[in-house]
């Protein structure tokens, strides 16, 4: 029996409309409609597909999942090869190419554009619509991957025109955001699976599922930058090419630019390293284009790679190198970190030689052994971290990193808390040390790194935190590199630091759980030293924020004797404890009144400790994490991932700029 004539027109009309929906929402970022309405439309369209299942249209939406999971890939060929691009590794390399192509074609004019970091596909359409998608395999041949692609909602099923060509080849890469990789990795590491390396092998291994149902819950993209044959088509210019790509409804690589010039092409390359971060996808670099397609035929290619087109490669933010020991650090808590030693490496522009395992929990998870060869990222303003062992590479002789039964510089009793292995022992110089060296950060004593510590606590100087406040010059000057005006200056340093606000001296008293800002909390309920070293479990409990654990946390401190011995003498030694001030009355009318703040990138007018303190005067919190209950954060120049996290958390964004404006608002002129 024919379908009825009304039945079809609506079926078309509703997968043309949500084909429009999720265009907008997939390649524009622009939802037009509600979840809700959107849903509906969908269920009506399932409604009309189960009952008239001979209608179905290729393009609908409902045919993007339910591939079957395959055995294997099939072999499918290139029309047309797909090349590789050749590298320069630098800005000079770079400059040396362009001169070269201006030399031989004056009139030649540049499309760059950025090279995200993924795997390549082709997507072949015939008469506009989606027929195979290949990887690029050997360049010759890939693999058959089609059944993914279509999971993938970036990737037309088919093309936006009424016009198609007979056959358009499509190149693009597959990627993954750097969010949905930590989130991928995270799950997978709950579940106890393999982790990626990187967001590049995340979106290459999700491709090549051979379950399409996996891929869809992978939620990669397809940026397309290119393409192989066509027929039925003209194009001039690689740019016509991607704005033709455009209106065909894919996302084309952006942000580009037609350069004319040598040096605006310097210019986009050094932008675009400078601005990484604040793309969603990995950027490994830009690429070079030469504009017109009759110049890039006449410079052809070689068997590997386009004259006519160059990477301009950015400083990795990821190497392999190789562990070649572990040590273990010792904390002002106790807790004992295995670092891992590694052969130097250059990673996003600073040499790395060690970096934390953060606890032995995860040493064994990731099963990490001296010897092995591991990935190393450093990506934004993150700290390098390794993200995978290459358990390939691994030689026959590696090492297991083993918890250690004693602490590592005392040899005192280990306890394990949680993930961490903690040392109990209270005099554990390593203890010690770390404890000075966060009295000196919390106090601002320039010139009292870790090496001053460790020699102070070394030396039997500092038996507790109060001699710190005894030390004479004639002291400081018997430690190694110290001579009278290196002493003398040290020594007063110390000396302006014994006089500090209360919550500054409650925060150096290293209590459990207390750091800068429980501290500012307890000062600000007790006023005095005293109000506070007499605190009762009520008192403690009546502050928001302030929970049982911490609240026996701080009674615990303050009622052991031998803490209140340490607090007594530190008072002896010429500590001065200034009470805790009113809150001012214009405190609470700023724009930053009870706002929870993070910075991130630099501030052209002042130094992040500046602004920080500004902010706080004005009522404000400022953390160093960016999470879902910030209230705002201010971008200054070259942000890092707190800027990401922002947009990912929908969290309020200020830039620089209006920074100055609230500030203005309240009262401060910068
Ligand atoms: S054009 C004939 N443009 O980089 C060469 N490639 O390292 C065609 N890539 O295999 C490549 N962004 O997978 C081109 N805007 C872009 C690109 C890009 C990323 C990838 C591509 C290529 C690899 C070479």
């Amino acid at each position: 029996m024919a379908v009825p004539k009304e039945i079809i027109e609506k079926y078309n009309k509703l997968v043309d409309l949500l084909n429009k929906y999720d265009y907008y929402y997939y390649v524009l970022d622009r939802p037009l409609v509600s979840d809700a309405e959107y849903d509906e439309l969908k269920r009506q369209l399932k409604e009309i597909e189960e009952k008239y299942p001979e209608i179905i249209r290729p393009d609908s939406p409902t045919q993007r999942v339910g591939g079957k999971v395959a055995e294997g890939f099939k072999e499918a060929p290139h029309r047309v090869p797909m090349l590789s691009l050749e590298n320069a590794m630098n800005e000079s390399e770079l400059r040396q190419w362009l001169r070269k192509i201006k030399d031989q074609f004056p009139e030649a004019l540049f499309c760059a554009e950025p090279k995200f970091d993924g795997t390549s596909l082709e997507l072949v359409y015939e008469n506009g619509i989606l027929i195979r998608a290949i990887t690029r395999g050997d360049g010759t041949k890939g693999e058959d991957v089609t059944a993914n692609a279509r999971t993938i909602r970036t990737i037309p099923l088919k093309l936006m025109t009424d016009n198609p060509p007979p056959r358009i080849d499509v190149r693009g890469e597959v990627l993954i955001s750097r969010k949905d990789f930590e989130e991928l990795n995270e799950q997978l590491m709950r579940e106890g699976g393999r982790t990626f390396a990187n967001p590049r092998n995340a979106a290459a291994g999700s491709l090549r599922q051979l379950d399409p149902s996996i891929t869809a819950k992978r939620r990669l993209t397809f940026i397309a930058w290119g393409v192989g044959y066509y027929e039925g088509i003209e194009f001039e210019t690689q740019c016509q090419i991607l704005d033709t790509l455009d209106g065909f409804g894919f996302k084309t690589s952006n942000p580009r630019k037609l350069c004319r010039e040598i040096e605006e092409v310097i210019e986009y390359y050094r932008e675009m390293e400078e601005k990484r971060d604040s793309f969603d996808y990995e950027m490994d670099g830009i690429v070079v284009k030469v504009a017109q397609l009759d110049i890039q035929e006449k410079l052809g290619a070689t068997s590997h790679h386009p004259r006519w087109a160059i990477a301009g490669k950015f400083k990795p933010v990821e190497r392999t190198t190789q562990v070649v020991d572990v040590v273990y650090q010792v904390g002002r808590t106790g807790i004992i970190t295995p670092v891992a030693i590694l052969k130097p490496v250059e990673v996003g522009g600073v040499i790395v030689s060690r970096v934390s395992l953060h606890n032995f929990d995860q040493v064994k998870q990731m099963d990490i052994r001296v010897g092995d060869w591991v990935y190393v990222r450093r990506a934004g303003d993150v700290i390098p971290e390794i993200t995978a062992v290459i358990k390939e590479r691994r030689p026959p002789d590696a090492k297991p990193i083993e918890p250690p039964d004693r602490c590592p510089v005392c040899g005192g009793p280990v306890v394990k808390e949680g993930a961490y292995l903690k040392c109990i022992n209270m005099a554990c110089p390593a203890k010690q040390a770390g404890q000075l060296e966060y009295m000196a950060k919390v106090l601002e004593i320039e010139g009292l790194g870790e090496s001053t510590a460790n020699a102070l606590v070394k030396h039997g100087l500092v038996k507790d935190p109060a001699d710190l406040f005894a030390l004479k010059p004639q002291d400081i000057m018997k430690l190694p590199g110290y001579a009278t005006r290196s002493a003398t200056k040290l020594y007063e340093q110390i000396q302006k630091a014994k006089k500090m606000p209360l919550d500054k001296f409650i925060t150096i008293l290293g209590i459990p759980g207390v750091g800068k800002e429980t501290a500012k909390l307890l000062a600000q309920k007790f006023k005095t030293l005293e109000n506070f070293l007499n605190a009762t479990e009520s008192d403690l409990l009546s502050i928001k924020g302030i929970g049982y654990q911490l609240a026996k946390n701080i009674l615990t401190f303050i009622r052991n004797p031998e803490n209140r011995r340490v607090i007594e003498k530190m008072l002896k030694n010429g500590v001065e404890v200034l009470p805790m001030e009113e809150e001012k009355e214009e405190v609470r009318e700023s724009p930053f009144a009870g706002k929870k703040v993070v910075f991130t990138g630099e501030l052209e007018k002042l130094t992040r400790s500046q602004a920080k303190k500004i902010v706080e005067s004005l009522g404000a919190k400022v953390t160093g994490s960016v999470s879902r209950s910030t209230d705002m954060v201010i971008v200054g120049k070259n942000p890092g991932r707190k800027y990401r996290d922002a947009q990912r958390y929908g969290v309020r964004i200020v830039p620089e700029e209006e920074f100055y404006e609230m500030l203005k608002e309240a009262g401060v002129e910068v």
